[in-house]
């Protein structure tokens, strides 16, 4: 069978269960609205039509608490129908998604299923500030992400080229920082020596009503939107408006392309710097329901911070060592003020620089990922592996294809494991799951971020809910061949 991600236990029986124009479904309260969401997907995938009923049902879908993980199911195709059952919801619309890649030509096989998820991190990022995509865009990204039962979109909502993400207090943000000079027929690397005019202005944002129209989107696909708020660095947007909060207070324009190094940062003496940074994450928490909030961390220069008096002063009056230290101080005193509202901070593996504050998690990205995992686990800390040799989908697919820096090839996504040899089995637990980011630097369109995720995505759907023993790169190529099919319905732009 051509199940993307591979099922735990398949037994195939013979013969078929015939669907006709119509899938008829047992009538349940409870499960009324994954029907109305699976009805959607199977618009998208064959011309069947769903209907409730309360007898003579083709599906049905059933709560079993013998099932116990949230997301795992249970699937029983035989001459009576299809059964799905799970402890949970979540369960139920996993078996639904893996019930529309078994229908071929109006029939579903015999067979009886067993599933779940080896990771119960299982992630995709999504870069809107190097270039803004559309809420359109990002429903279809998220129905594409439940299709490959992943569950946490990362969205990557504010950095150095504009500011995402309506905030109410600081409405300078999306105003002055989510625009920034149209440069876009100039190549992003070069952008910044340019002193050309450009062709208008290049932005957006997303207001708070669409923010949680997403959220919402997304939890009805049993999505989790991890918001982003970089910080200290990748910041420089920020001082097109607010320059007091960096550390020369100097007032910047947005960049429209490469900014490196990242110099200007958030001023680490400056308290008002703190209220500030709490004033948005307090809006962020009351729009996002995640457990999670991601603070960035990545990449912060010091060179601002070792020249600021003010900075300076922090590290004396705390006595810091350095300024690893003190980015240190920044995102433990970040931290605190999140755990004090009920969440869970994630940062980039640079925030282990200085000391790592406890319990948060550590999104491990530089080189292969084990340096940070490694660290993380020894304190304690859980992790996430989205290592960027591997998951990083800007990377190019082949040498002679767009995107940056090197290549990852589809067989290597599919080879990655994030639990890598030496770590522990008492340790395991602490390895979330896995991740693929999409950064946005080259790729313009949404047709862009098609071709550099898929069919890479697919992959990253086994790494993150196949067991090791599970997997086979010859047996993936063949399921993906029908996969693909699935994408074409999608009208996906996938690199082949
Ligand atoms: C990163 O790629 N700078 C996290
Ligand atoms: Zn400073």
């Amino acid at each position: 069978m051509n199940i993307i991600p591979k099922p735990v236990k398949i037994i195939e029986k013979s013969g078929f269960y015939k669907l006709h124009e119509t899938i008829s479904v047992k009538r349940n309260e409870e499960t009324e609205n994954i029907i109305e969401v699976f009805g959607k997907e199977l618009n998208i995938i064959t011309d069947l039509k769903l209907e409730t009923t309360e007898k003579d049902f083709d599906l049905q879908l059933v709560f079993d608490e013998d099932i116990p993980q949230l997301e795992g199911y249970q699937i029983l195709v035989n001459n009576n129908g299809i059964r799905i059952s799970s402890g949970k919801k979540a369960g139920l619309f996993y078996g639904l998604i893996t019930f529309l890649q078994l229908i071929v030509n109006n029939e579903v096989p015999f067979c009886e299923i067993e599933d779940k998820p080896r990771f119960q991190w299982r992630g995709m990022h999504l870069d809107v500030s190097r270039h803004f995509f559309s809420i359109k865009f990002i429903k279809h990204f998220i129905d594409l992400l439940a299709l490959h039962k992943l569950n946490v979109f990362h969205w990557h909502l504010t950095d150095d080229n504009g500011w995402r993400i309506e905030i109410k207090k600081y409405p300078q943000l999306t105003e002055v920082c989510g625009w920034r000079r149209n440069l876009e027929h100039i190549p992003w690397n070069e952008r910044n020596n340019s002193n050309e005019k450009g062709n208008g202005i290049y932005g957006g944002f997303y207001t708070q009503e669409e923010i949680k129209d997403i959220v919402k989107y997304a939890a009805e696909r049993y999505i989790t939107v991890v918001p982003e708020i970089e910080m200290p660095g990748h910041t420089s947007e920020v001082f097109a408006a607010y320059p007091q909060f960096s550390c020369r207070e100097k007032k910047l324009e947005v960049t429209a392309g490469g900014y490196w190094p990242n110099l200007d940062i958030f001023c680490a003496g400056n308290d008002k710097t703190f209220t500030f940074l709490e004033n948005i994450l307090s809006e962020i928490i009351q729009l996002f329901p995640s457990p999670y909030i991601h603070i960035g961390g990545d990449e912060a220069e010091k060179t601002r911070w070792k020249e600021c008096p003010k900075c300076q002063k922090r590290i004396a009056d705390e006595h810091l060592k350095d300024e690893n230290e003190l980015q240190s101080y920044f995102i433990k005193r970040i931290s605190k003020f999140l755990f004090e509202k009920g969440k869970i901070p994630i940062g980039w593996d640079e925030i282990i620089q200085g000391g790592l504050a406890k319990d948060v998690v550590v999104m491990c990205w530089r080189g292969d990922g084990k340096d940070a995992l490694e660290n993380a686990i020894s304190t304690g800390n859980k992790a996430i592996l989205c290592p960027n040799p591997i998951l990083y989908f800007d990377w190019k697919q082949v040498e002679d294809s767009q995107g940056t820096f090197g290549v990852t090839t589809l067989k290597q996504v599919y080879e990655y494991d994030p639990v890598h040899i030496g770590i522990s089995k008492e340790n395991e637990h602490l390895i979330l799951g896995a991740q693929a980011n999409v950064w946005t630097e080259w790729m313009t369109t949404n047709k862009d971020v098609e071709f550099m995720t898929f069919p890479r995505i697919c992959a990253l759907a086994e790494v993150a809910w196949c067991k090791k023993d599970n997997k086979n790169w010859l047996n993936f190529l063949s399921r993906l061949t029908k996969f693909k099919s699935i994408l074409d319905k999608y009208n996906v732009n996938y690199y082949s």
